[in-house]
């Protein structure tokens, strides 16, 4: 793998998915992280990230000059620059200039190996106070910035290369054929991360991780749980069972999207439980958002527990005893849709640990004890998609937008009934349908449609009064969901869903826009 060294910024993972979108391979390991254990992984190819300390502070992350020295090819950037220089015995000081954000820097041109390609003028963003002012021996200044008199440098023959600014981030303009040229002209790596490779790579681990045992997977009708259950169905077949959990809280179509687009797709050996009327009970005179999750919540494991002792039963072949022939097991593993972001914001374990399987699933009973399998552990949401479209999943899955656990449960203001629910569904999928036809759906990070059923208005619809309920769009924009703004929709998309909703759907004689960012808003009404 290429090795990104993480300082302690926000920015190794950006990396990480640069240098995957050169097709190359790459693992985030913390700066804490011996030398010795990081050269033992064999690297293709060593960045050391920017981060937030002063490389003479007390207490700076510290790079081990072997690291450096090992004679495996390195790109320091910003703060990983700044440490590297010092550890090859450059000069880093505080220069009293400061840059934050745009800068214009000059680039040799060839023989530079980072700038070969590239203007020798270009914008780049940076982000320091100290600045390395004197290069390490045997290393050419290759840029400079007004505030950075060695803004880059290399050493073909050692193979080091470092840059002051973030070439990991779209403002600086040629950051990506940096990244690239480092990667291929400098540490000489063969690009082959496709996804295309990582899938046919995903499923031999998969096969050889399960052999011959019997595995199975929740599936919610998401891109996650989705391309793991297709990624593990590809490597072991009808060993696989998956149950999906029909809560009667989804949104029109997406029940029928799992249990025929999906298993038409995969072949995947699908247990449907349809639990709707289960939850619709249990939801009876329920009204406060908390009650209400913890309800779901419990129903949900409930369900799956059941059939998830159920599958285990079927394959036992009725036994009901440990006295089953030898080569014949029941469910061992449970699948995951873990990513690579949780992975490394949990430490970055190895993980695969023999857990009890409630810590995962939220409560399965203790007699049922799985291995995970978590197939998705190595990848970037982006590259879920990509492996999933090579897998077949459909479209309307591997694009899907985030859709909570708890469903449109949490997105009626009041009780939850089986009529409400009716009618939300029906103004969901006209504000959805409009919003694809204007081709809004990537640009959106959702946009969820909220009934405030215990609130009525007056209306005027042919010659008559109406007192029908309002809904609320709620169009956000966002990058993780832990920030969000109100997205302008067009007000021709916003005009032809009101038309729509309050022509088509009896109940409803008002549409209203959500016009709050989150904070102080969240992106559910509950
Ligand atoms: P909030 O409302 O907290 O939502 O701003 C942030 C994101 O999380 C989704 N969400 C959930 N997803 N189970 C989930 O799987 C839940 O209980 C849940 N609640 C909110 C929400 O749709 C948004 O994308």
């Amino acid at each position: 793998p290429v090795l990104v060294v993480d300082f302690g910024a926000q920015y190794a993972q950006l990396i990480a998915r640069r240098v995957r979108e050169a097709d190359c391979y790459s693992e985030i390991v913390p700066h804490t992280m011996p030398a010795e254990q990081m050269l033992a992984r064999d690297p293709a190819a060593i960045i050391l990230s920017g981060g937030p300390a002063s490389v003479y502070a007390e207490g700076a992350p510290a790079l081990e000059t072997a690291v450096v020295t090992a004679g495996v090819p390195v790109l320091g950037i910003c703060y990983g620059f700044q440490a590297m220089a010092q550890a090859l015995g450059g000069t880093v000081e505080r220069t009293g200039r400061r840059e934050y954000g745009q800068s214009d820097a000059t680039v040799a041109g060839p023989p530079s190996t980072l700038f070969a390609d590239q203007p020798d003028q270009q914008v780049v963003w940076m982000s320091h106070g100290d600045a390395v002012t004197a290069a390490p021996q045997g290393c050419a200044v290759t840029a400079r910035t007004s505030g950075a008199p060695v803004a880059a440098f290399e050493d073909d023959e050692r193979r080091l290369y470092g840059v002051q600014w973030h070439p990991e981030v779209l403002h600086s303009t040629y950051g990506q054929q940096v990244l690239r040229n480092f990667l291929t002209r400098g540490a000489g790596i063969t690009p082959s991360w496709t996804s295309g490779n990582v899938a046919d790579q995903l499923v031999e681990q998969v096969r050889e991780q399960i052999g011959s045992d019997r595995v199975i997977c929740g599936l919610s009708g998401g891109v996650d749980s989705s391309v793991a259950a297709a990624l593990v169905q590809r490597a072991v077949g009808d060993q696989l069972t998956c149950v999906f959990v029909d809560h009667g809280l989804l949104r029109e179509g997406e029940a029928e999207q799992v249990e025929t687009d999906f298993v038409a797709a995969t072949g995947v050996d699908l247990v449907v439980v349809d639990a709707r009327q289960r939850f619709l009970d249990a939801l009876a005179g329920v009204t406060d958002p908390e009650a209400k999750r913890k309800v779901i919540g419990r129903e949900f494991i409930r369900v799956f527990e059941q059939a998830a002792r159920d599958v285990v039963r079927a394959h036992q072949g009725g036994a009901g005893d440990t006295d089953a022939p030898e080569g014949e097991h029941p469910v061992r593993w449970l699948v995951q849709g873990t990513l690579y972001p949780d992975v490394v914001e949990s430490g970055g374990g190895t993980g695969a640990a023999n857990i009890k399987s409630h810590h995962n699933v939220g409560g399965l009973p203790e007699d049922l004890q799985f291995s995970l399998v978590e197939p998705l552990r190595t990848l970037f949401k982006d590259e879920v998609r990509q492996v999933g479209l090579e897998l077949g999943v459909p479209e309307g899955i591997v694009w899907r937008q985030p859709f909570p656990g708890p469903g449109l449960g949490i997105r009626i203001i009041g009780e939850v009934t089986a009529d409400r629910l009716a009618i939300l569904r029906r103004a969901d999928a006209i504000a959805r349908e409009e919003l694809t036809a204007a081709g809004l759906d990537r640009e959106i990070w959702q946009c969820p449609v909220v009934l405030l059923a215990d609130v009525r208005s007056v209306g005027v619809q042919g010659d008559g009064r109406t007192y029908g309920h309002p809904v609320v769009l709620r169009p956000v924009s966002s990058e993780d969901a832990m920030t969000a703004d109100w997205t302008r929709l067009p007000y021709d998309v916003l005009a032809r869903i009101s038309s729509r909703v309050t022509n088509e759907v009896e109940e409803i004689n008002r549409v209203t826009l959500d016009v709050t960012s989150k904070p102080p808003g969240t992106i559910e009404w509950e």
